[in-house]
């Protein structure tokens, strides 16, 4: 941890200006500013590059601020938020008034988290106020897991980096719609759908993985530059050295089950067999890949159980149709 509570008050006073802060959370890199603030959330967009009509994500310093936030707590929010916050979890809610519509694309709909990072709940309690904050990324690319991605990609756009060190989660927080009478999973992450089951004592619809539910979930999200093509694990290898055979420098993330198999192709990191920890490494391997000048990665889904559907889910979208080639 890089962060010293100097950085805390500076990057305080960067969102009171009215300017945009790089924060650690333990899912991804967050690029932050004052929730309250439409010129600071427009900032966001243009850093990004990010369509304006696609809604942000309010960060709040405890679930004890959530009513501040949106107009009213159902007793299935109540009973998530407390039971998961601070936590990779994202409650859809009706708007409060004090969220300006610029940080939800125009909707009448908030997406509220407690993040579990101390250096992010640090900056909250320093700034006071909400963060909202989206993956400090450019539009559709990989998300930052490190400051170094941040810096790499958004580099001189943000007024303040926080380095908190690598995140621990490693894909983002699970968005879980509860306005309706039916809590519905609109986007899978960090909190497995088993444990809300869970907690709820009830069952959480999920997205089919084809359809697109969530403004900002365009199939090409997620994505490095190379092309990803998926390929079921046991034809991985061969489709790798097919690709490398004619020309393609290809990164394949190879199968544990194939952990040391000898493969003809540019670059092969063996994925790892626990679900957490590929979690934590899938978006740096995406990156590692881009770095050593890949064209194409193959890549196979996992079970898509626990923490599987949500890397199944990103491995999806970042095969999916590019927005631009
Ligand atoms: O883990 C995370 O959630 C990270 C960290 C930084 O907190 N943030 C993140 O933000 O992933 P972003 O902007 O990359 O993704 C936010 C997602 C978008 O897909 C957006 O469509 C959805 O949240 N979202 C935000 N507000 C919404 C709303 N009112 N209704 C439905 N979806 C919403
Ligand atoms: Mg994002």
């Amino acid at each position: 941890m890089m962060v010293v509570t100097s950085d805390i008050e500076k990057a305080a006073e960067v969102l009171r200006a009215g300017g945009l802060v790089a924060l650690p959370t333990e899912t991804v890199y967050g690029l932050g500013a004052n929730a309250e603030d439409p010129a600071a959330v427009a900032q966001i967009f243009q850093a990004k590059g990010r369509p304006p009509t696609h809604p942000l994500i309010v960060h709040i310093g405890g679930a004890d601020q959530l009513d501040e936030w949106v107009e009213e707590v159902p007793a299935t929010a109540r009973l998530l938020a407390e039971h998961f916050w601070p936590g990779p979890l994202t409650l859809v809610l009706r708007r409060g008034r004090r969220v300006p519509l610029e940080a939800t694309g125009g909707l009448e709909t908030v997406a509220v988290r407690v993040p579990d990072h101390p250096v992010a709940l640090a900056l909250l309690a320093a700034f006071g106020g909400g963060i909202t904050a989206p993956s400090a990324n450019r539009f559709g690319s990989v998300s930052p897991t490190t400051a170094d991605h941040v810096r790499a990609e958004l580099g001189d756009a943000v007024g303040f980096v926080l380095d908190g060190g690598p995140c621990g989660v490693g894909v983002e927080s699970t968005i879980v719609d509860v306005t309706g009478d039916v809590p519905g999973i609109l986007r899978p992450g960090g909190v497995t759908r088993e444990d809300l089951e869970a907690v709820l004592g009830r069952p959480v619809t999920v997205p089919s993985a084809s359809h697109v539910r969530v403004p900002g979930q365009h199939p090409s999200h997620y994505a490095p530059r190379a092309r990803v093509v998926l390929a079921e694990p046991e034809k991985a290898v061969a489709e790798a050295e097919l690709a490398q055979q004619r020309g393609h420098r290809v990164g394949l993330l190879l199968p544990p089950a194939l952990a040391g198999a000898p493969v003809k192709a540019h670059a092969v990191v063996t994925v790892p067999a626990s679900m957490p920890a590929y979690a934590r490494g899938l978006y740096g391997l995406l990156r590692e890949f881009d770095r050593r000048g890949c064209d194409l990665v193959i890549a196979s889904l996992p079970a898509e159980e626990g923490l599987g559907l949500a890397i199944a889910n990103r491995l999806r979208r970042a095969a999916g149709p590019r927005l631009s080639p």
